[in-house]
Formats: C-alpha cells, structure tokens, sequence
C-alpha cells in the first residue's frame, strides 16, 4: 500500500472549502455558495495535492514499446486494448434477494462500492444484516460497525434469523484499521455501518464533517478495488433527503441506492439513484415486519390498499417503474379557497405539473380552479412523475370539483395517458403492460389514450379510448361547458 502521507507538509497540503449540498470548491470561505445558492454551506477541508511526477514525458514511451503520439512518463499505468482486458462471467453475486438484485441491475458487482442512504431507522443495518444469511453460505462477509456494539447487532441478527456462520463482525471507527482488517482477512464481502462514524486521522475535522466522509469514501473505495471486493457503506440521510455528506461521495462511490418509505406506513422502497453497473429505474419493494424485512413481489396491490372506491377525487395511475408497471392512487381534494390566492399543494409529482394541468382543464374543458383550493397527494410515497400520470391525475381533479367518484357502482378503474397543453391525450410507452396490471389486480377497465388502440392490448378487461380532455367529462355525466 502507498503510504497516505500522515505528516503531510504545508507544501503538499491545501485548504479549500467545500459547499456541503452541491460540493461547489472555493479557496475561501463563502456566505453563500454561487452554485446552489445555500447558505452557511461551506466546510473548511485540507486538500492533499498530489506529487508531481518526476518523470520527463516521453521517456517512458520506448518502454511501453509505444510509436508515435501520446506523453508516457515513467511509472504510467499498463495500457490494455479492450480485447485483451479478461472478463469473467461470474463478475455479480447473487444476494439472495431478488428484489436488491434487480435495483443493483443483476446481483451484486464485485469491486464496486455501494451506498445505501436512507433516513434513521429506516432499515438500512437490517436490510445489509439480512443479506448476511442469504448469501451463498461459502462466501465470507466481514460486517463493520461503527454504530453498534457487536451484542446489538448478535440480538438482531438473532431477531432476524441470520444463522450465518462465516459471518465476521467488528466494532472499529478507523477507516485505515478497517481497510487493513479488510485488506489482511480477504473477506469476499464488506458491510461497513456506517460512513459518517468513521474517522481517518488524513483528514480533519470530526467523523461526519465533508472532509472525514470524503477521505474515508476514497480509503473504501481503494480498497474495494485493490481486492476486487464489493463493499457497501451505510450512509445517513440529512433533512432535505439528501445522503449526509458532500455530494463528492456520490461521484466517488459506484452505485447509490436510496432507501425510501414513509414512517407511517410498514413498506420500503429501495432506489438506485446512480448505478455504474445497471439502470437507475428500477425498484425494490420490501416490507418491514417484526422479523425483518420482505420482499413484496407484488408492490401495486400494497399501494392499492386500503383504497376507497367510491369517493370523489380519486384515479388509480399506472407508472412504469424500471420495467414493472405499478398502480397507485392519485387523489385531490377541491374546496372553496378563503384567501386571495388560492391554495396549491402537490405531493408526490412537480408543483408545475399541476398548474399547468389546471390551466389545461380551464382553458380546453372550461373547469375553473382559480377560486378553489387544489390539494394533490399520490398514495404510497410513490412519485408521479411520468407523463403517463396526467390523465389519472386529470380525472382524479374532475371528479373532485364535480365530487363525483369515477368508480360508481362496481367499476373499478385506472387510466393513463399524457395531456398536451391543447388538452389532447397522447400515448405513452408500454400502453399493453399496464393494462395488463390492471386487469390482474381485478381492475374493471382502463381509460386510456386512443392512440394506443394500434397495439395488442390484453383482453378481458374494458377498455374506454379518448383523444381529448372534454370526452371525461362525459365519463362523469355533465356536458361540456366550453
Ligand atoms: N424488536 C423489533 N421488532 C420489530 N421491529 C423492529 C424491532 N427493532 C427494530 N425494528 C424495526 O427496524 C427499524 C430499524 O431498522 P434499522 O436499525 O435497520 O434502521 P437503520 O436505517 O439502520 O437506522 P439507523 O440510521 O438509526 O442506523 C425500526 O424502525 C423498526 O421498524
Ligand atoms: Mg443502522
Ligand atoms: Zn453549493
């Protein structure tokens, strides 16, 4: 191992400071950060720089055996041609959970540093404690904690049901004896609980602060890929959602996945928001019970539950998460606004989106919201933020301004479909999978763009095409008023 340079020389060593949203650099100290504009957002960090390289350029190019064009100096890295560079099929373990597979893009990719963000208590140390005991029982995973002493973490492993008996556990802090412990027992996989309780004496400032996370992040990450092993890091999620830390992080890790859901509700959501190794749309849903978490191969009928059919405001939408379609209720709620300006609350899908579907509906359907309060929610912590979530979201707002539910009697229906500003329907991709979904959660019929009737739909499953925002309000039994 190269030494870090622990004495580092003033020569070698500069402050800067660093803007803790956006990571933005300055060589001072700023009020407020230019980039992202947050205020009090700037940590004072030492930045090492590196040593220049003693070699002459050019010199080392009749070693490489290289001809013509390009600066090789001495101590250059091995160049390879792509054919030469050796791939193995076998580059992704399998977790033994299909639902992290999927969001990891396939299985877990060795010598990849992965960073599992999520609010506290959320359930980040259980869902990596429980892929302890589902991992091919021959692979040995070293867990570190720097949260947790090892009898918490014995008492719910036991809670959990994790009989692993390669399992390692260690209590540790410092980011250097961990990357040796790594880097002398060779483990296949590494756990490390958390990021912001590790602590590197090559940087300053206390465990947590930008400069420590982003030191230690790096230390990980040179380990990870000096064993080809991959590791993941916890790391806490700050107030606004963001992972606690700069933002540096996540351009140094190679996959972050967010672990999501609300307190209120027992199901979790696991997003990959960046991925060097698979997509970033897919995700995984899991439930949170006393024995630990479950997968819910079945996300759309948890979203679904508990649902009312016949009250006003309400449309079940479809969206396409990754490759799996997923229903979801999208509701409003319509009142008579006391103030002079009207009250616009969207959760779950853009603030714009919304004005913008409510000046469609007042200019091409004549529906005025101007003196009315809109509230919007999407169920489930899901966000609405296809296109395809127009039209439900349209009907969900005629039916609460006319406080006519959509599913009178014993129709149950989803829509689905995008709005241009002319308050036409357009299609949208993968018009059969949804309505496929539909039809297997016992849903009745499918309001849906006309466009999509070229393609092969399911059957058995009624199926209402429209071109143009006026035709729902037939849906609803009032005429047009335009
Ligand atoms: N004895 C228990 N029985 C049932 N559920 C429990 C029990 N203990 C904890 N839980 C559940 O596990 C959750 C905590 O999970 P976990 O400790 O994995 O979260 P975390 O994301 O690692 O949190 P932190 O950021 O604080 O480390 C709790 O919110 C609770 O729902
Ligand atoms: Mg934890
Ligand atoms: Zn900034």
């Amino acid at each position: 191992m190269t030494s870090l340079g622990v004495n580092m020389s003033s020569k070698s060593a500069k402050t800067i400071f660093i803007c803790r949203e956006c990571a933005y650099e300055s060589t001072k100290w700023l009020g407020k950060c230019p980039e992202c504009t947050a205020w009090n957002s700037f940590e004072e960090t030492v930045q090492r720089v590196a040593p220049k390289a003693s070699g002459k350029a050019g010199v080392g190019k009749s070693a490489a055996g290289l001809s013509g064009g390009g600066n090789y100096s001495v101590g250059a890295a091995e160049t390879f041609t792509l054919k030469d560079v050796g791939t193995t099929d076998d580059i992704r373990y399998d977790t033994g959970v299909a639902e992290l597979n999927r969001v990891l893009g396939g299985g877990l990719v060795k010598g990849s540093l992965i960073l599992l963000g999520g609010e506290p208590g959320i359930g980040k140390s259980t869902l990596l404690l429980q892929i302890c005991g589902k991992f091919n029982s021959s692979l040995s995973i070293l867990y570190i904690s720097g949260e947790e002493s090892l009898r918490q973490i014995k008492l719910r492993a036991k809670r959990l049901g994790v009989m692993n008996e390669k399992l390692l556990l260690a209590s540790c802090n410092d980011a250097e004896n961990v990357s040796d412990t790594i880097l002398a027992g060779k483990p296949d996989i590494v756990i490390i609980d958390s990021i912001q309780t590790m602590h590197t004496e090559t940087a300053n400032g206390t465990s947590g602060s930008i400069s420590q996370v982003r030191e230690c992040t790096n230390i990980f990450m040179r380990t990870a890929k000096t064993l080809g092993i991959p590791i993941f890091l916890v790391g806490h999620v700050n107030k606004d959602g963001g992972i606690a830390g700069p933002k540096v992080m996540e351009h140094i890790v190679d996959t972050v996945l967010q672990f999501e859901g609300d307190k209120n509700y027992t199901y979790r959501i696991l997003r990959a928001v960046k991925n060097r190794y698979g997509s970033t749309n897919e995700i995984g849903v899991f439930e949170m019970t006393d024995a630990g978490l479950k997968e819910v191969p079945n996300p759309s009928k948890v979203m679904l539950e508990g649902r009312v059919r016949d009250i006003s405001g309400n449309c079940v939408a479809c969206i396409i998460e990754g490759s799996r379609p997923l229903l979801t209720e999208v509701q409003a709620l319509v009142t008579k606004s006391a103030a002079n300006f009207p009250a616009r609350i969207a959760t779950g899908l853009a603030f714009g989106r919304l004005n913008i579907l409510l000046a469609v509906l007042e200019k091409r359907a004549g529906l005025y919201f101007s003196r009315l309060d809109v509230f919007v929610n999407i169920i489930g912590g899901i966000r609405l933020d296809e296109p395809a979530g127009d039209l439900p979201l349209a009907i969900a707002l005629i039916s609460a301004i006319y406080d006519k539910p959509i599913d009178a009697g014993t129709d149950s229906t989803m829509a689905f479909g995008e709005i241009g500003l002319g308050g036409e329907i357009r299609n949208v991709p993968n018009a059969s999978g949804r309505i496929r979904e539909a039809a297997r959660l016992g849903f009745s019929r499918c309001i849906v763009p006309k466009a999509c009737m070229g393609e092969k739909l399911p059957k058995g499953i009624e199926i209402i095409p429209i071109t143009h925002i006026n035709e729902l309000l037939k849906l609803f039994g009032v005429n047009n008023r335009t």
